[in-house]
C-alpha cells in the first residue's frame, strides 16, 4: 500500500443551465479580466457561446476569447494565448469544452507566469511555480482534465506530445450540464468513453498489494461506462446516461482511485505517439493501444487479469485456466470497443507498418530508458506492442 497525498480542489457544479451560473461563479472567485478559450465551433453551433458570454457579460465581468483549439492541442496557440494574457492584463482563464481546451488553457495559465517558454515545462526543463486560476464548462466527457493536475501539448516542430502533472492549474470549479454532451457525434462520445476506461485501467492494474477498496471503486465505475456508453452512442439525448458518464470522467482521472496505488500508463505514453503522428483522437488511440498492451504484459500478473476479466467484463472464472480467464477478459474489452464503434487495429487509424519502429523510439521513457510501472518497458518492448496492434 502507498502512502499519499489526496487534494482534488475543483468544486463540481453538476446539472441542467448550469452554465447559466459561470458569471457568478466567475465574480466570486475573484475574476475580472477573463480569457475564454474554446475549440473548433461546436459550442457556437450549440448555442453555448452565447450563454456564456451573456452570463460573464451581466456581471460586468470584461471578457476576451480564443477560439480554434484544436484536438491534440497545439503548442503555437498557446503561445498566442499566452501573448493575449500578458497584453491584456487578464487575471483569470476560462475554458469551455473539452481536454483539448482544457489543456491547451492550463498550458496558458502556467506559461503566462514564467518568463521562459511553456515547452520547458513539459520537456522537464522547469517546474511551474506560479499559475493563473483556471475554471472550466465541459463539454466532454473523456479526458478528465476538467479535475485532473494534468495537461497534454503538442509541439508541432517534431510532432512531439507530452503531458505536464501539476498541482497548481487544477481547475477552481468546473461546471457540468449533462444536455451539453447531447451534441456530440457518437464516436467522439465512445472515444471519450474509451478514455474513462483507460484512466481507470491505467491505475487498476498496479503492482501495489492489499487495495481492495480502491479495486473495487475502479471496477464499478469501470462498469457503469461499460453500462452507460453504449445509451448515450445510440441514444445520445438520454440524459442519466450522459450524466453517469460526464461524473465518471472525473472521478476517474482526479486521483481518487489512484489511492494506495501505482499506476502504469504506458497505454497512454503509447498512444500520444499514434495521436502525435497520425492526429488520432486520443481515445480510439487507447481503444488500439490497451488490449494490445494487455496481452503483451498479462503474464505478469494472471489473477490481477482474471479478476479484471470476471470483475469488470463479466466472464466465467476458469480456476484450472486461470490464464484463459485472463485472454477472455482481453478480447471480451476488445469486442466492447468494437461495439461502441472504436478502431482496434493499427491499419484503422491510419498508421503504416514500416512507421513502428519510429514510434517505439518516440515514446517517453524515464531516466532508466523504460516507460511504465505495472511492467517496465524498453524501446524494443514497445515495438512488440506496437506490433500486436496490427
Ligand atoms: O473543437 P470543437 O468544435 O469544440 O469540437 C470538439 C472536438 O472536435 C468536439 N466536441 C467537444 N464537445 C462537443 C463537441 N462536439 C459536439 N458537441 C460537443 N458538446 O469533440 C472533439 C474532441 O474534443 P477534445 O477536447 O479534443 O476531446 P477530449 O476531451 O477527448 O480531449 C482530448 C485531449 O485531452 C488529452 C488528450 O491527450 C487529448 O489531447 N488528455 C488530457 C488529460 C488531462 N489533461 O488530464 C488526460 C488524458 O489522458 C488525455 O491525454
Ligand atoms: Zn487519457
Amino acid at each position: 500500500m502507498k502512502d499519499f497525498t489526496f487534494c482534488a480542489p475543483t468544486r463540481a457544479i453538476f446539472g441542467r443551465d448550469t452554465e447559466l451560473t459561470v458569471g457568478r461563479e466567475l465574480k466570486a472567485a475573484g475574476a475580472t479580466r477573463v480569457l475564454m478559450q474554446y475549440g473548433g465551433g461546436s459550442i457556437k453551433k450549440s448555442g453555448l457561446y452565447d450563454r456564456v458570454v451573456g452570463a460573464i457579460r451581466a456581471e460586468g465581468i470584461e471578457l476576451y476569447e480564443l477560439g480554434g483549439v484544436q484536438p491534440n492541442p497545439h503548442l503555437s496557440l498557446v503561445h498566442t494565448a499566452i501573448d493575449l494574457v500578458r497584453e491584456k492584463g487578464i487575471d483569470f482563464l476560462l475554458a469551455v469544452g473539452g481536454g483539448s481546451v482544457i489543456d491547451s488553457t492550463k498550458a496558458t495559465a502556467v506559461g503566462a507566469c514564467y518568463d521562459g517558454d511553456v515547452w520547458d515545462f513539459y520537456c522537464g526543463k522547469a517546474t511551474p511555480e506560479k499559475s493563473l486560476p483556471v475554471a472550466v464548462i465541459l463539454t466532454i466527457p473523456a479526458a478528465g482534465s476538467e479535475g485532473s493536475n494534468s495537461s497534454v501539448i503538442t509541439k508541432e516542430d517534431g510532432w512531439i506530445k507530452r503531458g505536464l502533472g501539476c498541482e497548481l492549474y487544477r481547475p477552481v470549479f468546473a461546471i457540468y450540464n449533462p444536455e451539453l454532451t447531447y451534441s456530440l457525434p457518437a464516436y467522439q462520445t465512445a472515444a471519450g468513453a474509451s478514455d474513462i476506461m483507460a484512466h481507470i485501467m491505467e491505475r487498476y492494474f498496479t503492482n501495489e498489494p492489499d487495495v481492495d477498496m480502491t479495486d473495487r471503486l475502479c471496477e464499478s465505475v469501470l462498469k457503469t461506462i461499460i453500462k452507460q456508453a453504449p445509451v448515450a452512442v445510440k441514444d445520445p439525448t438520454n440524459y442519466a446516461a450522459r450524466a453517469e458518464m460526464m461524473w465518471a470522467s472525473t472521478v476517474a482521472h482526479n486521483d481518487f482511485l489512484s489511492c494506495f496505488r501505482v499506476g502504469d500508463w504506458s497505454s497512454h505514453q503509447l498512444s500520444h505517439e499514434l495521436s502525435a503522428l497520425y492526429d488520432s483522437t486520443h481515445g480510439a488511440a487507447l481503444a488500439v493501444a490497451f488490449p494490445a498492451w494487455m496481452t503483451y504484459v498479462y503474464q505478469h500478473d494472471v489473477t490481477r487479469f482474471a479478476r479484471f476479466a470476471v470483475e469488470v467484463m463479466g466472464c466465467e472464472m476458469d480456476f484450472f485456466h486461470p490464464e484463459n480467464t485472463a485472454l477472455a477478459g482481453i478480447a471480451a474489452l476488445r469486442s466492447f470497443f468494437n461495439s461502441i464503434g472504436m478502431p482496434t487495429t493499427l491499419s484503422e487509424l491510419g498508421v503504416p507498418d514500416d512507421q513502428l519502429p519510429l514510434l517505439a523510439a518516440k515514446v517517453k521513457r524515464g531516466p532508466d530508458g523504460t516507460t511504465g510501472q505495472f511492467v517496465k518497458l524498453t524501446e524494443e518492448d514497445c515495438l512488440k506492442i506496437y506490433q500486436l496492434m496490427r
